[in-house]
């Protein structure tokens, strides 16, 4: 047996809740290797919207189990505000399981979070002020505190230290609003509801459950482009957000991957600074954050638009070994008499379908292909016949030039607006 993935391939938000709640229904497993509360993965059930930032996306599955992995990073007050919201709906929770390798983020995370992006000036990451960078930097320096910890009787005095310690470091950035007590108070409160969920070691979990026949999803947060190593650094996460993450993140040797589902949106958008070479910042691009309703699912802010971006494309389909494309959101395009697609750069004069070292520097002009546009109703087709033909060939196009075939294709945000091929 192997553990399939599912990652976003661009900037982030390309639909991955949607879409791994739709898969979730054929997996016993789904789990969350990476990244943290600066994820925002909504889905869609008949009338009422969830947002997770936290807790995988196959919770709302009987009998599916859901395992927040090592390479999260946990703040409890957002994982226990999203325990209560699904409780208080009736969601079955006691099938969410938490690593103990997972690392804690503090409150006082949140606090330098604040702090460095304030110190940045222009040059900010426009980080989502989660905790996150901060968190993973204890995580790396060796300082961090885990979820098993909370069980040990040094707990209370090692976050102690932990926290004077960044509030001395707080010091060498200017000044924030942040009432560490209130914050403080509130985050041990929502430590102890967390509790309730079984703390394991997911090492052996994984490993045995894989034994046993069991099927297994790794779902993605962020996307593949703010990858630490691989993104567009230093305008990134903090985390490894591509398949090398999901070993990491899981405990899982490599050769137990299978299928590695890349999704996509038909256009592209980033939230926070850094470079994007497809940007549309014009009407066109306005239009386009109207119709997909780009505005970011944990912090509300703006998405910047643009169109699809094939070379990045290509370069996150390679480094991750997609075998399956997933377009989402194919159904915003539907207004457009135009849609562009970028085949190739022109960085300093030279034509090229690679990414230049550093996109945030670099005189990068995004070479296009211009498709005619199919101006018919696509929203909620879950029938590939029913397409468009326009929209066909649009699909036909992405699938030649990225070499992988587009196997699922969203059409709209709730769970039925799906085509399977
Ligand atoms: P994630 O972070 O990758 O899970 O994506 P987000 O949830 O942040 O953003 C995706 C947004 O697009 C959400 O509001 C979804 O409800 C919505 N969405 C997903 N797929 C589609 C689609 O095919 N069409 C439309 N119109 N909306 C979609
Ligand atoms: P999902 O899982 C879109 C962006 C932030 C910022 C940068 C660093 O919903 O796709 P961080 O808080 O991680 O230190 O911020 O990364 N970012 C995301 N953008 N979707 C996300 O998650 C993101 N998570 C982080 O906007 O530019
Ligand atoms: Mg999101």
């Amino acid at each position: 047996m192997s553990v399939d993935v599912l990652l976003g391939l661009q900037w982030g938000d390309e639909g991955k809740g949607k879409i791994v709640d739709y898969l979730a229904d054929d997996y016993d497993i789904i789990a969350r290797f990476q990244g943290g509360p600066n994820a925002g993965h909504t889905i869609v059930i008949g009338d009422r919207k969830h947002v997770l930032h936290t807790i995988p996306s196959g919770v709302f599955r009987k009998d599916v189990i859901n395992i927040i992995g090592n390479g999260v990073v946990i703040d409890p007050i957002v994982l226990a505000r999203e325990l209560r919201a699904l409780q208080d709906i009736g969601v079955d929770t006691s099938n969410i399981l938490v690593a103990r390798k997972a690392h804690l983020i503090l409150p006082t995370h949140r606090f330098l979070d604040a702090a460095s992006e304030a110190s940045k000036g222009k040059q900010k990451i426009g980080s989502t002020l989660r905790g996150i960078g901060p968190t993973y930097m204890d995580k790396t320096g060796r300082n961090g505190l885990r979820i098993g910890d909370i069980e040990k009787d040094s707990f209370l005095d090692r976050y102690n230290s932990l926290k004077e310690k960044h509030i001395q470091l707080g010091k060498i950035y200017p000044e924030v609003e942040f009432n560490i007590e209130e914050q403080e108070k509130e985050w041990f409160e929502c430590l102890d509801f967390i509790k309730q969920l079984e703390f394991i070691d997911n090492t052996y979990y994984i490993n045995q459950a894989l034994k046993e026949g069991k099927k297994i999803l790794a779902e993605g947060a962020q996307g593949s482009m703010l990858d630490i190593d691989y993104g567009t650094y230093p305008f990134v996460t903090s985390s490894n957000t591509l398949t090398s993450g999901v070993c990491v993140g899981l405990g899982l040797a490599p050769q137990h991957i299978g299928k590695v589902f890349g999704i996509f949106k038909s256009y592209c958008t980033r939230v926070g600074s850094g470079p994007f070479p497809t940007e549309l910042d014009n009407e066109v691009g306005e239009e386009l954050r109207k119709v997909g309703a780009e505005f970011g699912a944990t912090t509300g802010r703006p998405r910047r638009t643009g169109w699809v971006d094939l070379p990045q494309l290509k370069y996150t389909i390679m480094l991750s070994g997609v075998t399956h494309l997933c377009v989402t959101k194919l159904d915003c395009l539907n207004g457009f008499k135009e849609i562009q697609a970028a085949t190739h750069y022109k960085v300093d004069g030279n034509i090229t379908d690679q990414l230049p070292y550093d996109l945030t520097d670099a005189d990068i002009t995004p070479q296009y292909k211009t498709i005619e546009g199919w101006l018919e109703d696509t929203d909620g087709v879950s029938d590939y016949d029913q397409l468009p033909a326009k929209a066909k060939d649009y699909l036909s196009f992405l699938e030649e030039y990225l070499g992988v075939p587009v196997m699922m294709i969203s059409t709209g945000p709730e769970r039925k607006s799906l085509i399977i091929r």
